[in-house]
């Protein structure tokens, strides 16, 4: 397995990789779970190099505790990676070397996606995405990239990202993977007592409900069932439950027919914060 710290050693590995093979690539901030494995098989299938970059990024947290608790495990990562494939191209930089001394985040314009939700709750958060997908995109120069549907307003703004600034890659999505008690796999989850992690079920739980009663209710009626819901629960704080139309991320105020909608939620346990989301037709 190869392991690149250097933006040149990276490209150099590639300079003589012919037209005819296409390289995969997985971006992730490393404490990688099945979640994160289940895209890195995709991409393995689907090409001939699959480069995994693994870099936490600074200028997407809003939240300076949370970055410094965010858990760094390398050689844990390179074991999990190695099992997948001794075929994997793990590239991970530090901070100095993806932005000098600089490190700030450019500005997008997202057309509004960038506003609601995380974008709402986490001030400056997709500003960063950008600015390091953007990085990634172009120092890894892959044909197809990889990103989870578990951040979903991410996935988005990321496709929406590659058409504005005009990178020639696919973007792909993959389904979430989910603990078998139905809590969407996060890096954060760790971080959980297992009191909390237990709980933590109860969010994917109550977005299942919600999907049987939007089939016969409202937006907002469903919205009020799910706030009362975590009314009731002393262990999880509700910071946003919302349904939007699944293409532009806005609320919805009424239902109409051949859209696609998504319910959206994120919920505090403690001070970890963890996000999920749910095709609802
Ligand atoms: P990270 O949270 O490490 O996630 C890396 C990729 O794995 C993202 O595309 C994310 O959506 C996907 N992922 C995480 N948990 C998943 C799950 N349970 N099921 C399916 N996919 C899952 O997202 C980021 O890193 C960063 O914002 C990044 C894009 C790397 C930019 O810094």
């Amino acid at each position: 397995m190869h392991i690149f710290h250097k933006i040149e050693e990276l490209k150099n590995h590639f300079s003589t990789v012919s037209k005819e093979e296409t390289v995969g690539m997985v971006p992730t901030m490393g404490a990688l779970h099945s979640g994160h494995i289940s895209l890195v098989k995709k991409a393995l299938n689907e090409n001939n190099y699959v480069i995994v970059s693994i870099f936490v990024n600074p200028t997407q947290f809003n939240n300076a505790e949370d970055l410094e608790k965010y858990p760094q495990t390398l050689q844990e990562d390179i074991t999990l990676l190695k099992e997948a494939s001794d075929k994997i191209i793990v590239f991970a930089p530090s901070a100095s070397e993806i932005y000098n001394s600089n490190i700030k985040s450019d500005s997008y314009n997202f057309g509004g996606l960038e506003k609601v939700m995380e974008g709402e709750f986490r001030d400056g958060h997709f500003d960063g995405v950008g600015t390091i997908v953007e990085k990634l995109l172009n120092i890894g120069k892959p044909d197809n990239a990889y990103f989870g549907e578990k951040d979903y307003q991410q996935l988005q703004i990321i496709k929406k990202l590659v058409d504005i600034k005009k990178i020639p890659v696919n973007i792909i999505g993959c389904p979430i993977v989910r603990e078998e008690s139905g809590l969407a796999m996060s890096s954060r989850n760790e971080r959980l007592s297992a009191e909390l992690r237990n709980e933590a079920a109860f969010i994917y739980k109550t977005l299942k409900e919600a999907k049987i009663k939007f089939g016969t209710k409202s937006a907002l009626e469903v919205s009020k069932w799910v706030t009362a819901q975590f009314d009731k629960n002393k262990l999880l704080d509700l910071e946003y439950f919302t349904i939007t139309n699944a293409d532009n991320l806005q609320t919805i105020k009424r239902k109409s027919k051949n859209k696609k909608y998504r319910a959206f939620i994120a919920v505090y346990a403690n001070d970890i914060r963890l996000i999920d989301n749910i095709a609802l037709n």
